[in-house]
């Protein structure tokens, strides 16, 4: 029997807050029956949960499709509720039942529509403030209400409270964007805490990335303006039809808030004293002014995943350093903060710091986050047992020192609360050795820690920016862990909002780095560095074959076009990139010594990357069906193949850039000479056995190591590599302790010494793309790119000697896929694997020549080997 059991709205089971009135509709069946598949489908649209008052119905569709499919009924309206239902015919006759229906509700869908001033205190004159701001207006209830929402939005960061409660799980809203073009608003359904009569509407705000410190190391604040101001429109509407607006204005009130200072990287001070105060209305409120905003501004609805606290860990351990101080370990390297609970007179004072390793000897280490200070400072109220955890900032820890706590300090009264951009957890990977399990661990937690509305290069020091190369290396895996649809799509939209004119993609979005003084001779005027500008491509490209939606291709393809664009002008004769700033392949361990850059000449990586990106783009202009692009595309390629091939390979075959990286990019990409690739593959085994099985790689190369072995027929050295516990490996890091995946090889060397402080992250993902690895040929599960979104899957599981078994689960967007293989003896393999309802599959052993097809279900197979 055919049953549906989920259905998404733009990503979204049930949403307030659309941002267009023509969404796409998805949905996952199930079926206990091997081979089903969809061939019709209908979709019901209907203004209430019942489905009688019914607005739209598609009658049955031959169809197969069940992913993206766009609505096709009448405009949705703004703020008003549709309900969607959806049943399917399956390719045995049977009819489902209709879906559980659920809602959504388009937010204010025009732009234009928004006109609200913004409002900041008069007293916010001093840009070197950090308070928060507390903004007031009561209004009164005479009339029934029916429903009420409020869409809110800050330069800063805000929180949205209604006669004393918080609305709205969101934290640090409205998120990171390029608030010179791209601002959003988040919707609220407030109904229910409105009453009849007197209501208190307050907005809380503080600096955040508009006003506060930004990437710590250039010394700069105000990037986007010096005055905190926030903007809502609330929608009453009523049992009598009527409707009325409120917006912020000059009737509003503020206070300086309780949140006496804030910053992202710094921390938070925060006066319970003048909370209680807000409580019992004893505050002395002062004028507001309208603020401008700048020109061109546009004000749309939140369109990625909102920032939410997601988990909560316990202490692990109380821990003393020389000085007696408690430290505090919660067992896990995370992003977000602590909170916590104290009792003791007013004016008593909790302080506390983050960290995210003890040095060496023990004592609390804080040298690496540069300038962030990541302190937290509570003024006790004294009103019993008080409760706080901070608002406006977030840290990047696992050990707090607690400078000062009055009274008992009990592991209980402390909790660490995670915090990042809310993503359905999607990847689940085990195998028989441990270490590579808690690799995968490491990994997945540098991906909780590092997606907070961006994607950033690390949560701790003064910088947590959105390195373009860090997410372009890590996206693939990323896709496997979490889904990232709606995330990545909306990095995507600020990316091309501050795509350059001539094509060039700034070193981060958003573009902070576009201000640094002339003095950093690397960043001053610099942007499009190899592999980095290259998320332009990689980034839309990889999500389209993770997801299956064409739109993210459509969106992207003129931006897409232009980076590409840039590279052809820049290269010289259109083929060889030797021109330009390029960080390469970046913190590889053959640099020299104290230098970040690796050895691989940039003129090399860079014309693999821009070989590359003129590939996705062929393919991207394929799957769009824009045939003359294509070709063009393909010849471009053909010629950049031609001119690599003599500039960087010998007559007789011999690869001159004699790097690990070099290698493994010529020959994941493809850009070796197939009559030269056995030479090639030699010649990287015979670097790696040079340093006794071990890798060289930084950014650029490591990504695509392991992969180049097994796709030309080196499993075991991929092994060798993966496994390989000594420094420098992935392992070596895991037996050190580490609980995410560091910046540097050597971020703590074999010696008990540290990397350098100046940039020795022990959270920075970009390591951690090995993890689709891990996923795609250790368990051995991936997309099939003819086939994106998983409509296709492919299985194709490489066992090594050292495992007795892997598995890996992917919620897809048709559902769980799974495998599992495992040595039953010497001579035996089993696999079994899970093909969800109308996806398909292909499976092959290292040892079949063949593949074999199955369409969903579950199925065992067995494998006697030689
Ligand atoms: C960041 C990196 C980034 C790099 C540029 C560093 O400071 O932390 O991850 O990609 O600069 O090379």
């Amino acid at each position: 029997m055919i049953t549906i059991t989920h259905v998404f709205c733009d990503g979204y089971e049930n949403s307030i807050g659309l941002d267009t009135p023509k969404p796409t509709l998805s949905w996952r069946l199930a079926s206990d029956e091997n081979g089903t598949a969809q061939t019709a489908y209908e979709i019901e649209t209907a203004s209430d949960e019942k489905f009688s008052q019914t607005i739209w119905q598609s009658g049955p569709i031959e169809s197969s499709q069940s992913q993206h499919l766009t609505y096709s009924g009448p405009e949705l309206k703004p703020h008003t509720r549709y309900w969607f239902r959806i049943r399917v015919r399956d390719n045995t006759g049977n009819l489902s039942n209709w879906s559980d229906p659920i809602f959504v509700e388009p937010a204010l869908l025009n732009d234009g529509e928004w006109g609200t001033p913004f409002i900041s205190s008069v007293l916010d004159t001093d840009p070197n403030a950090s308070s928060g701001w507390y903004f007031r207006k009561t209004i009164n209830l005479s009339k029934e209400l029916c429903f009420a929402r409020a869409y809110a939005t800050a330069l800063g960061v805000y929180e949205l409270n209604i006669n004393n409660f918080r609305c709205g799980n969101n934290r640090l809203s409205p998120g990171w964007t390029n608030y010179n073009r791209r601002l959003l608003y988040q919707s609220y359904d407030i109904t229910r805490e409105l009453a009849a009569g007197e209501n208190t509407i307050l907005l809380h705000a503080g600096p955040g990335w508009y006003k506060g410190d930004i990437a710590g190391w250039i010394g700069k604040r105000c990037f986007y303006g010096n005055r905190t101001a926030v903007s809502m429109l609330i929608l009453l509407a009523y049992t009598d039809g009527t409707r009325e607006w409120i917006r912020t204005g000059s009737d509003w009130k503020s206070s300086p808030s309780a949140v006496s200072y804030a910053e992202i990287y710094h921390g938070e001070k925060y006066d319970a004293g003048i909370a209680k105060s807000l409580k019992n209305n004893l505050l002395q409120w002062t004028q507001v002014e309208e603020v401008s905003v700048v020109s061109g501004l546009r004000i749309l609805s939140q369109d990625g995943p909102l920032v939410l606290p997601r988990e909560e860990l316990r202490p692990k351990a109380l821990l003393r350093d020389s000085e007696g101080k408690a430290i505090i370990d919660f067992g896990q390297n995370l992003t977000g903060w602590v909170r916590f609970t104290v009792s003791g007179e007013p004016g008593d004072r909790v302080h506390l710091r983050h960290a995210e390793i003890l040095h060496p000897e023990g004592e609390f280490y804080t040298a690496n986050l540069r300038s962030a200070r990541q302190e937290i400072e509570y003024i006790l109220s004294g009103d019993g047992t008080e409760e706080y955890q901070p608002f406006f900032t977030f840290q990047g820890f696992r050990y707090v020192r607690v400078e000062e706590y009055p009274g008992e300090l009990r592991l209980d009264n402390f909790t660490a609360v995670v915090v990042h951009s809310a993503m359905e957890e999607t990847g689940r990977f085990a195998c028989s050795i441990p270490l590579l399990n808690q690799l995968h661990h490491n990994i997945k937690w540098g991906m909780k820690g590092n997606f907070l509305d961006i994607p950033t290069d690390c949560p701790q020091r003064d910088e947590r920016l959105g390195w373009t190369g860090d997410a372009q290396v890590f996206i693939r895996t990323a896709c496997l862990l979490m889904n990232t649809t709606s995330f990545f799509r909306k990095w995507l939209r600020d990316m091309r909002s501050e795509q350059l004119e001539n094509g060039g993609i700034p070193f981060v979005i958003p573009d902070v780095l576009k201000e640094v003084p002339d003095t950093d001779e690397i960043l001053a005027g610099s942007h499009s560095s190899t592999g980095w500008g290259d998320a332009m491509t990689i980034c839309p490209w990889e999500l389209y074959l993770q997801c299956g939606d064409i739109r993210i291709l459509q969106e992207n393809y003129t931006a897409m076009s232009n980076w590409v664009a840039y590279m052809r002008r820049e290269a010289r004769n259109e083929a060889i990139w030797d021109s330009g700033f390029h960080f390469g392949d970046w913190v590889a361990i053959d640099a020299k010594e104290g230098s970040y850059f690796g050895a691989t000449p940039n003129d090399f990586t860079a014309t693999v990357f821009y070989a590359n990106s003129v590939d996705i783009l062929r393919k991207t202009a394929q799957v769009l069906g824009k045939a003359d692009d294509e070709l063009q595309y393909a010849g471009l390629y053909e010629h950049i193949a031609e001119a690599f091939r003599e500039e960087y390979f010998t007559h007789s075959g011999r690869l001159a850039v004699s790097t690990q990286t070099a290698h493994a990019l010529a020959l994941h990409f493809k850009l070796t000479p197939k009559e030269f690739v056995p030479r090639t593959v030699d010649s990287l085994v015979r670097l790696i056995e040079a340093e006794k099985n071990h890798l060289t790689t930084g950014f650029l190369g490591t990504p695509y190591l392991c992969a180049a072995l097994s796709e030309n027929g080196r499993p075991d050295v991929a092994y060798r590599l993966l496994l390989q516990e000594d420094y420098p490996s992935w392992l070596y890091q895991v037996k050190q302790g580490a609980t995410t995946i560091w910046e540097h090889w050597d971020g703590i060397k074999p010696d008990g010494s540290l990397w350098s402080p100046d940039m020795n992250s022990f959270n920075h993902y970009a390591y951690g793309s090995v993890g689709a690895w891990l996923y795609n040929r250790v368990a051995g599960i991936s997309e099939d790119e003819h086939d994106p979104g998983y409509r296709a899957i492919l299985f194709e599981p490489l066992p090594d000697d050292q495992l007795t078994y892997a598995e890996s689960s992917l919620n897809t967007p048709y559902g769980e896929a799974s495998i599992r293989w495992e040595k039953l003896n010497d001579s035996t393999v089993r696999a079994e694997l899970k093909v969800p309802v109308n996806a398909k599959a292909r499976f092959k052993w290292p040892w079949d020549t063949e593949y074999t097809h199955f369409e969903s279900g579950l199925y065992r197979l067995e494998k006697r080997l030689g």
